[in-house]
């Protein structure tokens, strides 16, 4: 088999055999491919797209590629969720401890951040001792006892998908919806899960921009996780702006607490309750989503969902005081105010420019060995549909460094002005299962 025919066969619009995507997934993995030959056939997918079997078959190529994990010590069935990324996502932190404390057995693997958009577990390690590489012994130990754990993703797994998403990071291979359906549900099959709620963000802050593209995601993901077996819910979420109002990682762990003693953005909160709610169904603790999502608004209510939090930071080796003084958490040592340019109300926050100002503050890696600075981040004063006078603090800045003129000249143009109110926003566009 010659790799430029394969290139070729796609350029034209042709569809790839089962074998011809082994063949190019082990052999990329292996090294045997260069990267300008697979950089080629990534844009390829992009502009010809592929067929539901062929992005079965590259969901398994990509499985193979490297372990799975057993979970069959655990008892119950067991659920995951995934995002496919966006700014100030930190609804992983919330679900797992509201869901857990529905009984539900919840073995999350998370991912560190990726370009502009954030990661779990760059946020988790900001709280000091906690930790997020688990010996697959104690990860199902804690399962187990406390119904919840969440752990890196071991080296191994999916070893395939590591290596070309790093190559379409930097060729503008990622955003289409073959290759992120295969990333994700390999990601989520390798890692053993019986049921899986994916959260699909749409609008500027994540990889899908319009509606309609983050539908057709939607149901190509679950009609791949139906396929192999794992109940799969997809829900359609707004990332047309930030979620919540921190960007970062200790100030969104802090915003996490808040959310969970009853305290959070309405965005955020709904959103999160509602993929929890997905996942206590899917792991039979309620008979529908209404009853679910009652019951987990009052696990928030009777405080249970905070202490279900303090607990998971103490099995995991962190120090549980931060969730009552969160203040522990690492501070930065400067706060720069951004001023309204002009009076009006906020119609639109380019979602994506903030996350890059985020990573420029020191809260992301510009480089995948880039060390994150926790304490550094955004606080998102005025949102759409907020009401400024120009000169209004509309974002505080958090950072270690002295200048960040380019961060913030970034913020201030991504917020967008006019004399007209918007109309509200959608948290929630479509459930799919
Ligand atoms: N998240 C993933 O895991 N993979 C992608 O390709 C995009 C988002």
């Amino acid at each position: 088999m010659r790799f430029v025919d394969l290139i070729n066969k796609k350029k034209q619009g042709g569809n790839l055999t089962r074998d011809e995507i082994h063949f190019i997934v082990e052999g990329y993995t292996a090294g045997t491919i260069p990267d300008y030959q697979m950089s080629a056939l990534l844009m390829a997918i992009c502009f010809k797209g592929m067929d539901k079997r062929e992005i079965a078959d590259l969901t398994l190529a990509y499985v193979n590629s490297g372990d799975q994990i057993d979970l069959a010590e655990i008892e119950g069935i067991k659920v995951d969720k995934h995002s496919t990324g966006g700014v100030g996502d930190k609804v992983s932190l919330i679900i797992i401890p509201l869901v857990a404390s529905a009984g539900v057995h919840v073995a999350k693997m998370s991912g560190r951040g990726l370009g502009h958009t954030g990661g779990t577990i760059d946020k988790l390690e900001s709280i000091d001792g906690f930790k997020t590489e688990l010996t697959r012994d104690e990860f199902i130990h804690n399962v187990n006892t406390y119904k919840m754990a969440i752990a890196g993703q071991s080296a191994n797994l999916t070893p395939a998908d590591k290596k070309i998403y790093a190559l379409r990071d930097v060729t503008a291979t990622v955003d289409s919806v073959p290759l992120i359906a295969a990333s994700v549900m390999s990601k989520k099959i390798a890692s053993g899960a019986d049921a899986v709620v994916l959260d699909v963000k749409v609008g500027s802050g994540a990889f899908m921009k319009s509606l309609a593209e983050a539908k057709e995601l939607a149901e190509t993901m679950v009609e791949i996780g139906k396929s192999l077996n794992r109940k799969t819910i997809a829900i359609v979420t707004d990332m047309s702006q930030p979620l919540g109002r921190e960007v970062g990682n200790a100030n969104e762990v802090k915003e996490v607490i808040e959310v969970l003693e009853g305290r959070g953005a309405p965005d955020l909160t709904i959103v999160s309750l509602t993929i929890a709610a997905h996942m206590a169904v899917l792991g039979g603790a309620y008979p529908d989503f209404d009853k679910a999502y009652t019951a987990l608004e009052l696990v928030i209510k009777t405080g249970k969902a905070v202490e279900k939090l303090k607990q998971l930071v103490k099995i995991q080796g962190g120090n549980p005081d931060v969730i009552e003084n969160p203040e522990k958490l690492p501070q930065a040592k400067y706060h720069f105010e951004v001023k309204a340019t002009e009076s009006g109300y906020v119609t639109a926050i380019n979602a994506e420019a903030v996350g890059v100002s985020a990573m420029l503050l020191g809260a992301g890696r510009k480089k995948k060995d880039d060390q994150i600075a926790h304490a550094a981040g955004l606080t998102m004063v005025k949102k759409i549909g907020d009401k400024v006078n120009k000169g209004d603090t509309i974002c505080i800045l958090h950072t270690d460094m002295e200048n960040c003129e380019e961060a913030e000249n970034m913020v201030k143009s991504a917020y967008y002005f006019s004399d007209n109110e918007p109309q509200p926003i959608n948290y929630i566009y479509e459930v799919i299962q």
